[in-house]
């Protein structure tokens, strides 16, 4: 399994600790990271260049390009955040903003519709469950096809205090999901919810005479056949 994974924080704390959990789950794996904000640094700057005239114009495009060649590449996409002030930390939320260009009411990348994605949080108590949300809110956005969520709040000092019974919880739930992920590997498709997007979407490209980039786009892919 190909799977990209991008920490939306560059220390190795407990939510790289829960990713790894996950990450053990998988045998044969080949894993391409990304830590935030080395990997990506630079703010959007709001230009809409990427919305209007094309994702190479973006002024970040080549600290952005390779993140997004590797999530293309990616069988299973993992999305890592703490949760700072009841969100995901800012420098994931920068690299999402790069991405806006990607949403279902834009470009969407066709591989998405066949990928899986799993976005892990920790908090000490309040807010992993919503940023787990709120990062899950983009992978739909791009078509991911099956999304998994854990927001996990730690409830101890940090990962090694975490009390035993808490922890054997944690660990049964993060292997049913990996189970459920590997079970669905090369398998996944978009459920309602996404097909029902997508066919708003589309009404919106056919009526489409104010972004020619987007519009070409789905004329290239033969999603405006009737
Ligand atoms: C700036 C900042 C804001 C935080 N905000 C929250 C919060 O809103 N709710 C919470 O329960 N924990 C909060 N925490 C604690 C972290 O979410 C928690 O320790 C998390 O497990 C850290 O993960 P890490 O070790 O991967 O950085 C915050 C920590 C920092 C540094």
């Amino acid at each position: 399994m190909n799977i990209t994974i991008i920490y939306g924080q560059k220390h190795k704390g407990n939510t790289w600790r829960l990713a790894q959990l996950f990450l053990d789950q998988f045998e044969e794996k080949q894993i391409t990271e990304f830590y935030l904000p080395e990997s990506a640094p630079a703010y959007c700057s709001g230009c809409l260049n990427c919305i209007y005239k094309g994702e190479t114009l973006c002024p970040h495009a080549k600290a952005v390009q390779p993140i997004v060649n590797a999530l293309d590449e990616a069988d299973l996409i993992v999305m890592a955040s703490p949760c700072y002030v009841m969100n995901m930390t800012g420098q994931m939320k920068t690299l999402l903003d790069h991405l806006a260009y990607r949403y279902l009411s834009h470009r969407p990348e066709p591989s998405m519709f066949g990928k899986q994605g799993l976005v892990l949080s920790t908090a000490t108590g309040l807010g992993a469950r919503k940023t787990a949300k709120t990062i899950a809110g983009n992978l739909f956005f791009w078509g991911v096809a099956k999304i998994y969520r854990f927001g996990m709040p730690i409830g101890a000092a940090d990962f090694d205090h975490i009390p035993k019974k808490r922890m054997q919880k944690i660990t049964r739930k993060a292997n049913g999901i990996a189970r459920r992920i590997r079970k669905k590997d090369g398998r996944a498709r978009p459920g309602l919810k996404t097909r029902l997007m997508f066919s708003i979407m589309k009404l919106g490209q056919k009526n489409n005479d104010w972004n020619p980039r987007d519009r070409e786009h789905w004329v290239r892919q033969g999603w405006l056949k009737a």
